[in-house]
Parts: structure tokens; C-alpha cells; sequence
């Protein structure tokens, strides 16, 4: 690649890491232990192991040692409406800046997400060309932007990547990137993050203990 390409590139990702980190530093550095007790009502779904979703059926999806800046713009995108989901709309409705990075610092602590890879079956070949780059080859993104995907439920990526690509979910990069995945990639590649462990877990009801 010319010099001149390799610097617009690299100049385009400061810029958009940049746009990114300022838009999610509204608030101060989380407070773990106030986010616990915030996040007592969300633990009756995102603290029980297999806790799912009804219409359509799927996982409700893990937090334990999700990245921060990650659930906090997930759960500013419920809050504008951004993203679509009645019951995580609601959640998010009542809840400032503050109380989201809070939340996101006590769901972030709970658990080291980095897999195990020695006995990992080989990832398929759509992993490799085109997700590695954010979200890790151990499917742990990054940077705090991209989520981590390692040991999420299967049938919850299934139904991400789906609704990127039929346009339920918008994000801007990621709908370039589905668009490459047929049904067998994303069942694929869903069972490939899903099976990398530890990764993600469910969250840790510390408050009854
Ligand atoms: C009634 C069950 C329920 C409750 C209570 C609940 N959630 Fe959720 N949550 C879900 C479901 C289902 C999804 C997946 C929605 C979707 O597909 O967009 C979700 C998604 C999320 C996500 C996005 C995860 C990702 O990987 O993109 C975050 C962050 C989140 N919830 C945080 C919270 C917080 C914080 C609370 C409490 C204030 C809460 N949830 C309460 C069911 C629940
Ligand atoms: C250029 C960076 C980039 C690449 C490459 C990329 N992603 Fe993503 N991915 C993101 C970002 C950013 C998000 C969060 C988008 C949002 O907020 O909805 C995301 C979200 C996701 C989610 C939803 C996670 C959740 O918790 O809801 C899944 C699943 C996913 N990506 C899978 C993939 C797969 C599979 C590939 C390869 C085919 C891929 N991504 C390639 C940046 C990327």
C-alpha cells in the first residue's frame, strides 16, 4: 500500500476512535460498587444462567466481563431508541450517564474474559478474513468499542448478526460486514465465539451472597 494511503487510513481511525472515546467519556470513571446496586431488576434476567427472550426465543445475552464503553453505548442506544428492544428500552429509560458507566463497571469486573484457545477447533475461514481485526482473534474486541463475543450465547450471536443484516439492528460496521455472511457462515461462526471459554459470563448475583 502507498505511504500516502497507509496514513489516510491511519489518520480515519484516530478520527473515528477519537469520535468514539469522547462521545462515551461523558461521565466519570464507574463506580462498580453503586452500579451493583443499580443493577439489582437486571440480574432477574442477565443474572439467571439460560434466562431468555421470548418472540423471538433467544438467550438473553451475557454481561459478566463485557467491555465498558461497549455496554455503555448499547444501553444509550436503548435509552435514544436507537436500538430496537421494548423490555431494554424500558430498562435504560430512567438511567443517566453516570448510572449507565457505573452499571457497565460492575458488569465489566465481574470476570476475566480471555479464552482458552489451546484445544479451540480451527476458526472458520469468515472469522479469519473478516472479524479478527475488532474482535480479536480470542474474540475479545479490541478496543473497548467492539464488543466481546468469546463464550457469548450461540443463539444470541445468531440473532445479532441476523438482525444486521436484515436491518433490525443498525450499526454502520457492522452492516458492511454481514453482508458477506450467508446463513451457514453466521451459524458458523456464531458456534465458533460461543464455544471459546471462559469468555463471557452470566452475571454474578454478589448482592445475595
Ligand atoms: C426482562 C429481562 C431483562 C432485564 C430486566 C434487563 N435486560 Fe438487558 N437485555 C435483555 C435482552 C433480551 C437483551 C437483548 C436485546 C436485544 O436483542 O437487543 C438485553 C440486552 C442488554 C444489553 C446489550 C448486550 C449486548 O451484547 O449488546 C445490555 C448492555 C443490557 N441488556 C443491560 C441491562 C441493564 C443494565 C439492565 C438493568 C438496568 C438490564 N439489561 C435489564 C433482557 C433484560
Ligand atoms: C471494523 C470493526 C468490526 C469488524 C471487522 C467486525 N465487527 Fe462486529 N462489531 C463491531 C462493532 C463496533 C459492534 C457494535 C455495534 C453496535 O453497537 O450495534 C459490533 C457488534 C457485533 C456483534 C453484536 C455483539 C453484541 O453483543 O450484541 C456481533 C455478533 C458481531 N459484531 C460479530 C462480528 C462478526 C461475526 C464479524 C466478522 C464477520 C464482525 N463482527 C466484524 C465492529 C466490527
Amino acid at each position: 500500500m502507498p505511504l500516502s494511503c497507509r496514513f489516510v487510513t491511519a489518520l480515519t481511525l484516530t478520527l473515528a476512535v477519537a469520535a468514539g472515546g469522547s462521545a462515551l467519556a461523558a461521565g466519570t470513571p464507574g463506580d462498580a460498587a453503586r452500579g451493583e446496586v443499580l443493577s439489582y431488576t437486571c440480574l432477574g434476567c442477565h443474572g439467571i444462567e439460560d434466562y431468555r427472550n421470548p418472540y423471538p426465543d433467544y438467550d438473553v445475552p451475557r454481561l459478566g466481563g463485557q467491555h465498558v464503553d461497549y455496554i455503555v453505548s448499547a444501553l444509550q442506544e436503548y435509552r435514544s431508541g436507537a436500538r430496537a428492544h421494548a423490555t431494554m428500552q424500558v430498562q435504560a429509560a430512567t438511567l443517566s450517564d453516570q448510572d449507565m458507566q457505573d452499571i457497565a463497571a460492575y458488569f465489566s469486573s465481574q470476570t476475566a474474559v480471555k479464552p482458552d484457545l489451546t484445544s479451540a477447533p480451527p476458526p472458520p475461514p469468515k472469522v479469519t478474513q473478516l472479524c479478527v481485526s475488532c474482535h480479536g482473534k480470542d474474540g475479545v474486541g479490541v478496543t473497548g468499542a467492539y464488543p466481546n463475543l468469546a463464550g457469548q450465547h450461540e443463539n444470541y450471536l445468531e440473532q445479532a448478526l441476523e438482525e444486521y443484516k436484515n436491518g433490525e439492528r443498525k450499526n454502520a460496521i457492522m452492516s458492511t460486514f454481514v453482508v458477506n455472511l450467508t446463513a451457514q457462515d453466521i451459524a458458523e461462526v456464531a458456534q465458533y465465539y460461543a464455544g471459546m471459554k471462559p469468555g463471557l459470563t452470566t452475571l454474578n448475583r454478589r448482592l445475595f451472597r
